[in-house]
């Protein structure tokens, strides 16, 4: 539904140009929750921005729902950018209006009848659970109950698309849990496709089906988030993901190891457990586990294991292929991990 092809973002500056987007090609599904990671300067606002033409991109084609926005203008592209709502880190409300008031600012932009905006500010204000505040200005609210007004004004117009540039990065995690299960409830309920930057890992986890990863204006990885956290290919999401699925194993007990040290890990439905257990009763060696997690990702359990293997060279070469041969990917760790 959103198809971006060869997308380029130059800024020109001053002391010459910046590239913020560089030849990007990327496809994001009707209904799924895309998030876009990396870190400060990668792109990702640039990109979000050329989404819906905030920005204008120096080259390339954005195409939702079947049009391409570069090659409109004026109504028409008033119109495709009205299908677009977008909400931000720092809400953006105006603060000389109610929440009613900011909503309703939205509804009139899209010349909504009198008669119905009134109506429709009470249905979306029930919709982000903020009924009792309809009266009161921005300042007299929470940075939670800030952004579902922003949320709840980005979907005014019955947006086909959500896009949230780092949403949740000025609120505390509770908060943020709050925020991120309303936005996959409007996702369940509406099919509003929505396309989430973060520099959290966590927010990608609890709530993205497909993601990328962006770095120098470039998406260096993309696919299904299940995917990625399993099997990251670079560096640079590797890093990212340490930061939810990591083992962190004082060195003197490493040092003290004196056996083999395996990362063990396993996808999807494979009892992890099981399989070790099985693993150390059915080979001469003798196993030691120094670490272990199990993460659910998009409701998969992901089982990652760190374990100290005794034995002979041959016994655990044969536990290695056993345990791969149920499922496992094992990791032997030469240098410490
Ligand atoms: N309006 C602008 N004028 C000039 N350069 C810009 C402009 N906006 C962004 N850039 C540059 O484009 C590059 C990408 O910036 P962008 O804001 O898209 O990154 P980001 O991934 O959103 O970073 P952050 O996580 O800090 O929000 C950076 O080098 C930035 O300095
Ligand atoms: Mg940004």
């Amino acid at each position: 539904m959103i198809h971006i092809k060869n997308l380029s973002k130059v800024y020109k500056t001053k002391k010459g140009t910046v590239s913020g987007v560089d030849n990007v090609s990327l496809t994001i599904n009707e209904g799924e929750i895309f998030g876009i990671v990396g870190y400060s300067g990668a792109g990702k606002s640039s990109l979000i921005r050329c989404m819906n033409l905030l920005e204008q991109p120096t080259s390339g084609e954005i195409e939702v729902n079947g049009l391409d926005l570069t090659k409109l203008s004026g109504e028409k592209l008033r119109k495709a950018r009205l299908k677009m709502g977008m909400i931000f880190q720092h809400f953006h409300l105006i603060s000389q209006k109610t929440v009613g008031e900011n909503i309703a600012f939205a509804l009139k932009a899209a010349n909504t009848p009198g008669k119905r905006i009134n109506e429709r500010v009470e249905e979306l204000l029930e919709m982000v659970s903020l009924s009792d505040k309809k009266d009161v200005f921005p300042a007299q609210l929470s940075g939670g109950q800030k952004q579902r007004v922003g949320i709840a004004r980005a979907l005014a117009n019955n947006p086909s698309v959500l896009l949230c540039d780092e949403a949740t990065s000025a609120l505390d995690p509770n908060t943020t849990l709050s925020i991120l299960r309303l936005l996959k409830k409007i996702n369940r309920e509406f099919n509003i496709t929505i396309v989430l930057i973060t520099h959290e890992m966590n927010v990608v986890k609890e709530i993205c089906d497909r993601m990328a990863v962006m770095q120098d204006g470039k998406v260096v990885e993309h696919g299904e988030v299940y995917d990625i956290f399993s099997d990251p290919q670079t560096e640079l999401t590797k890093e990212f993901i340490t930061s939810v699925v990591s083992f962190d194993v004082p060195k003197p007990i490493l040092d003290a190891c004196t056996g083999r040290i395996l990362k063990v890990l396993f996808r999807g439905d494979v009892a992890g457990e099981g399989v070790i257990t099985d693993t150390v009763q059915q080979f001469n060696i003798k196993g030691n586990f120094l670490h272990g997690s199990i993460e659910y990702i998009q409701e998969r359990p992901l089982g990652l294991f760190l374990m100290e293997l005794k034995g002979t060279d041959d016994d655990i070469y044969q536990a290695i292929s056993y345990m791969e041969k149920r499922g496992a990917r094992v990791e032997v760790i030469e240098n410490g991990i």
